[in-house]
């Protein structure tokens, strides 16, 4: 698929996936999407850990019993990044903006091979959720689970986000120029 299709194409799928594993050669093409992407002075902070085996899925879908996507999906991808960030640039740590960057790319690429997902990040900062899903996958106490993947193919029809128009957002040449 052709990059501006996925990036066109890409939603935030909250429906029901398929009962259909995602096979691992799909799953490390697209964490190779989040490795390769760009990250504060090339520090390349963000860890993942895929999860596609079905009892430690169930005992994540037991944590976020709410979330739809999460309670069908047959593959995880989470991020991880330090619990703490040391500056590495002036006072500045950029983990959290390495890991969005990989997550866009990741999302790009499971568009482009047709699977759906969504971004969920709100939801672990609630109830201690990235913590007792961090205690299932062994994460460090100096690391902690900052987004996480679903993966999986749709089993029904969800709807698209509108986004506003170019020229309600973007300029040239100064902030709402004509
Ligand atoms: C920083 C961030 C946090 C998000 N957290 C969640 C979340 O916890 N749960 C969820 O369903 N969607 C989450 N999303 C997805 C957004 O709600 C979604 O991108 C937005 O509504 C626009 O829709 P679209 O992705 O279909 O374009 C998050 C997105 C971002 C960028």
């Amino acid at each position: 698929m052709d990059l501006f299709d996925a990036i066109r194409q890409r939603f935030s799928y909250r429906g029901a996936f398929l009962k259909q594993s995602v096979p691992r050669e799909d799953l490390e093409a697209i964490v190779q999407a989040g490795l390769d992407a760009p990250s504060g002075k090339n520090m390349q902070t963000t860890s993942f850990i895929i999860v596609d085996d079905p009892e430690l899925l169930d005992s994540i879908r037991a944590i976020a019993s709410h979330n739809k996507p999460l309670q069908s999906c047959l593959a995880l991808i989470c991020c991880v990044i330090d619990q703490y960030p040391e500056p590495i640039y002036h006072d500045f740590s950029f983990q959290i903006e390495d890991c969005s960057a990989a997550v866009e790319n990741m999302l790009l690429a499971i568009t482009a091979l047709e699977y759906r997902s969504v971004w969920l990040d709100g939801m672990l900062r609630l109830e201690s959720c990235a913590e007792k899903i961090g205690a299932i996958l062994g994460i460090p106490p100096n690391k902690k689970l900052q987004i996480m993947m679903p993966v999986g193919l749709p089993a029904e029809e969800y709807p698209r986000r509108e986004k506003r128009l170019f020229h309600e957002r973007a300029w040239f040449n100064g902030w709402k120029h004509d």
